[in-house]
């Protein structure tokens, strides 16, 4: 199965669900984990990843657009939390579908000027772009769940800016390892009643399979999830590092891992 775009995966009134790729163990384990749930999903890398591979966004995903395109499932390719632009400008040539630019840590106008000149270059080179406003905490380690979205600068903001899709402070937080998010549902809703175009929530993996089952049915469409993996991962190859010195006899149970865990959020979250 080819590549989906992101946009025909994004829609109002059903979620799908954005896995955090990092390493190649991640993108395969995606991908076999949508597969046995039998659901869509997107990859997504963000600038954090790219620094990781030494500033480099081809290897990671050519790597992605390979197995995805020997998926069995829909996947999509987005760019995610994109502050750099020269970054944001290499999306059109690796195969994304979407990228996310960030501007969510400036002030309400400079979020605006900068978010406009990225959606403009986005849709002058057929992608689709997300855009953050009102911002959600953990990216710098430190939980914030405290941080909401108000729906009247949110509807100023889109009209302004001419994203694709939001992402709204609504209770979660990134970086949680613990899944005790609680999330603020009626906003949720208002957002949702107020706003043009899709919800993303992101710090995902902080937030219960029943929260999340809600935060779809009230209008959540795009649902971020990176740390569950990486818990996942790192938990298995604990558990077996010390008695191996191949790293495919620890990253193999590493990936399982991880597999496990997108096939149960994929159906909790599109099922
Ligand atoms: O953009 C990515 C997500 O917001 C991931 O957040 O690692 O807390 O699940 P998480
Ligand atoms: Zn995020």
């Amino acid at each position: 199965m080819p590549l989906v775009r992101t946009a025909d995966l994004v829609t109002f009134g059903r979620g799908v669900a954005a896995f955090n790729v990092i390493t190649l163990e991640h993108a395969e384990a995606v991908i076999a984990g949508a597969e046995t749930a039998g659901a869509a999903v997107i990859c997504q890398i963000s600038e954090n990843a790219v620094k990781f591979h030494h500033g480099r966004l081809g290897p990671i995903a050519a790597a992605t657009v390979a197995l995805a395109e020997n998926s069995s499932v829909p996947v999509g390719l987005h760019l995610d939390h994109v502050t750099d632009v020269a970054l944001l400008h290499q999306a059109a040539g690796h195969g994304f579908g979407s990228v996310m630019y960030d501007g969510s840590h400036h002030d309400y106008a400079e979020n605006v000027a900068r978010t406009a000149e990225a959606a403009a270059w986005a849709h002058a080179h057929g992608l689709w772009l997300e855009a953050e406003l009102g911002e959600v905490g953990g990216k710098d380690g430190a939980h914030a769940h405290g941080a909401r979205t108000d729906p009247g600068e949110a509807t100023a903001f889109v009209a302004a800016t001419g994203v694709d899709a939001l992402a709204v402070a609504v209770g979660s937080s990134h970086a949680m390892t613990d899944r005790t998010a609680t999330l603020d549902h009626a906003l949720i809703r208002e957002l949702r009643a107020a706003l043009p175009v899709p919800l993303v929530l992101h710090g995902s993996s902080g937030v219960p399979d029943d929260e999340l089952r809600q935060a779809v049915l009230g209008g959540m469409a795009k649902i971020n999830i990176g740390t569950a993996l990486n818990v996942a991962f790192t938990g298995a190859v604990r558990e077996s590092v010390q008695a191996h010195v191949d790293p495919r006899k620890y990253l193999a149970p590493a990936r399982d891992a991880m597999s496990a865990v997108v096939a149960h959020l994929l159906k909790v979250i599109a099922g």
